[in-house]
């Protein structure tokens, strides 16, 4: 990749660049990024999730696969991911097809997670109706007494998802609206990266 405007390497070195900007500035959840999926007819959703990972293989998440999102990326794996920090007045977004985590490397993100998390993924039939809280605290306590001292496992309905990037806008925040968006858009033959201005 050349070009006078790319002051990365990669988008991905940029992504990682601002994240580390955020960290030090926004007061929560610098990886929460919006996560834009479809149905295969087109119906689009969006919810937040939290980035765990991004370098040249992709950006990488983590949900309950029986979710709501996670029925949509199983029929429609393309989805868009949007970051918005408001105290760098700066967005990324960022499409492309997802693929699945090795469980490999779900087991070692999962087993990373503070115990009562792990717990709750067991107790969580993330996105389907509860009768009320009740239930949800009595599947908390049943999986706490089951699992007692011992390990917690990760439940084969957990797992994440890896983002593969066609396309990166870059956003930042100027004077009078007149904002600066460079765009990274991926040329599949030569496995590079174009470089382009877009007007705001
Ligand atoms: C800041 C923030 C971070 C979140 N991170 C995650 C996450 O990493 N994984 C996840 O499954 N849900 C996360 N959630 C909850 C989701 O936004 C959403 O409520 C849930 O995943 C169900 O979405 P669905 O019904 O579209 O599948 C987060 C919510 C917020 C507000």
């Amino acid at each position: 990749m050349s070009d006078k405007r790319a002051s990365f390497e990669t988008p991905f070195d940029q992504v990682n660049a601002w994240l580390a900007e955020a960290t030090e500035s926004e007061p929560n959840d610098p990886t929460a990024m919006a996560l834009a999926t479809a149905t295969p007819d087109g119906f689009p959703s969006v919810r937040m999730v939290l980035l765990k990972g991004c370098d040249a293989d992709g950006l990488v998440f983590y949900t309950n696969l029986e979710s709501r999102k996670g029925g949509e990326l199983a029929q429609n794996p393309n989805a868009a991911l949007l970051f918005h920090w408001k105290t760098l007045r700066r967005q990324i977004r960022v499409e492309g097809a997802v693929e699945p985590v090795t469980d490999a490397e779900a087991d070692a993100y999962f087993a990373s997670r503070p115990r009562a998390s792990r717990i709750g993924a067991w107790a969580s039939q993330q996105s389907r109706e509860m009768e009320g809280r009740f239930e949800f605290e009595g599947a908390i306590a049943k999986y706490t007494a089951k699992f007692g001292a011992g390990d917690v496992p990760r439940p084969d309905y957990w797992s994440g998802f890896r983002l593969k990037p066609r396309y990166f806008e870059f956003w930042r925040d100027r004077k009078f609206r007149l904002h600066e968006r460079i765009t990274y858009r991926l040329d599949e033959a030569a496995q590079d990266w174009q470089l382009a201005e877009l007007y705001p």
